[in-house]
């Protein structure tokens, strides 16, 4: 149906309003008929927008109908005898409005009710004069005309529907479009900043590894030195070792992070690798009391992935999974669950691999941050895990989201593409190096 946004007082309603005044001065000028059916022409036609928005189904309907009798009473006032009245162009009325409202079968319908609602006069008129038939003619030719009107009418609403509903669909997509273009710059702007980032990590990581190496080469020599005349400057040596080393490990997390991946991918089995990720976790944490729930698939299809860098994907996800359970102190037991099963993305068949866990839960303010780097809740933590889960991931062209959970825990969802066949090589990835 056909959507109007009126103003309260529109000016083509007073336009209407003098075009009634007009048909009110012209004769019959003392028929009270005749003036009362035109006033309430003229407020159906005012309060007609209105009326249609409030009932926007039945509305054109009773509008027509009414506009329809309306013109038949119209005509019985308004000459001697009413099919003869100059005034059954008041037809157009009825007739244009439901040209506007409804669709060319409607118009045709509605069309029809009003040329039958003026025909009906025939049969008063049968009963006092001869109908000839040149005057039978004569009202098929107006007829004629009304059905030519409404059609007319109709085509061109149509038309302009059509238009309407093509603008809205471009504006849509335009909307879409320039939404997609704003997500685009604000990532490409991140990904700026990241490799500006990366390069100077990269290059300060680099420069404080050797000193690092020479501080640690120093201190061992002191320690082995200092082991049996000063015990207590040996076991300061041996701390400054110890740090040295963790400050290493850190060094290399960065280095990682900043360097590009050099992938050697194979065809794996990615719950093989998941397996060999939970162990090494639990290897590290061997006190931890989480019972781990396994939902691996059958047939699963290998995936192209670099066994190396893919288990350090799942050790960094496990491992803040048992951190973050570890740290809540809730009643209720620890549970992680693991589920691997096959699973399309954009049309590209591969793995989904899911790490669950029964802990607090990531706080809603560093959801939309988790996997920037240096983006941290924990007093030991560096923030650079999820950083290197991602870019790992997305060397091997998967996916990753932090999944909205409705219950308690947090839910990390991994993506890894199926080895293309070397015969296929459907993905154009290089596969078997
Ligand atoms: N399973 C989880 N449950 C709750 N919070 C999590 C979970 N995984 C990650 N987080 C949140 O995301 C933050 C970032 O994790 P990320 O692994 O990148 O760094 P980190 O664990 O803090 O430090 P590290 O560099 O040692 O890994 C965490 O500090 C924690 O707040
Ligand atoms: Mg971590």
């Amino acid at each position: 149906m056909f959507d109007r946004k009126r103003s309260p007082v529109d000016w083509i309603d007073i336009v209407w309003f003098l075009f009634i005044v007009g048909l009110a001065l012209l004769p019959p000028i003392n028929e009270i008929h005749k003036q009362l059916i035109l006033l309430a022409f003229a407020v159906l036609q005012f309060f007609e927008s209105r009326f249609v928005d409030q009932l926007p189904a039945r509305g054109p309907v009773y509008s027509v109908a009414l506009k329809i009798a309306l013109a038949t009473l119209l005509l019985d006032h308004t000459g001697e005898v009413a099919i003869n009245s100059g005034y059954y162009p008041i037809y157009y009325l009825p007739i244009v409005t439901a040209a506007i409202y409804f669709g060319p079968l409607g118009t045709l319908f509605w069309t029809a009710v009003a040329s039958l609602a003026y025909c009906s006069y025939l049969i008063p008129a049968h009963w006092e004069y001869e109908i000839t038939a040149e005057s039978l003619e004569y009202l098929a030719l107006r007829i004629l005309f009304f059905f030519l009107a409404a059609v007319l009418v109709n085509r061109f609403v149509v038309e302009n529907r059509r238009q309407v509903a093509r603008y809205q669909a471009l504006s849509e997509t335009l909307e879409e479009t320039n939404r997609q273009l704003q997500r685009a710059e604000a990532e490409a702007r991140r990904s700026e900043r990241l490799v500006a980032l990366g390069q100077m990590s990269a290059g300060l990581a680099h420069e404080i590894r050797n000193p690092l190496n020479v501080i640690k080469g120093s201190a061992e020599m002191l320690a082995e030195k200092l082991k049996t005349s000063e015990p207590l400057a040996g076991e300061l040596a041996g701390y400054i070792s110890s740090e040295v080393n963790r400050l290493n490990a850190l060094v290399v997390r960065f280095l990682d992070f900043a360097r590009p991946s050099h992938l050697d991918l194979q065809p794996q089995k990615i719950d093989e690798i998941v397996e060999r990720a939970l162990e090494s976790v639990q290897a590290h944490l061997p006190n931890s009391k989480v019972r781990v729930e396994r939902h691996y698939a059958p047939g699963l299809p290998t995936i192209a992935a670099d066994a190396q860098l893919c288990e350090r994907i799942f050790i960094n996800l496990i491992q803040n999974a048992f951190q973050a359970m570890e740290s809540s102190d809730q009643q209720r037991e620890n549970v992680l669950r693991l589920s691997v099963e096959p699973e399309s993305s954009n049309g590209c068949k591969g793995v989904g691999v899911t790490v669950a866990d029964s802990g607090p839960g990531v706080p809603a303010e560093l959801r939309e941050q988790i996997f920037n780097p240096f983006v941290t809740s924990k007093q030991e933590g560096v923030g650079l895990g999820l950083a290197l889960v991602a870019k790992f991931v997305d060397d091997h062209r998967g996916s990753i989201r932090l999944d909205n959970n409705l219950g308690p825990g947090a839910s990390f969802h991994v993506f890894l593409p199926a080895a293309a066949s070397p015969q296929t090589g459907s993905h154009g990835m290089q596969v078997f190096q």
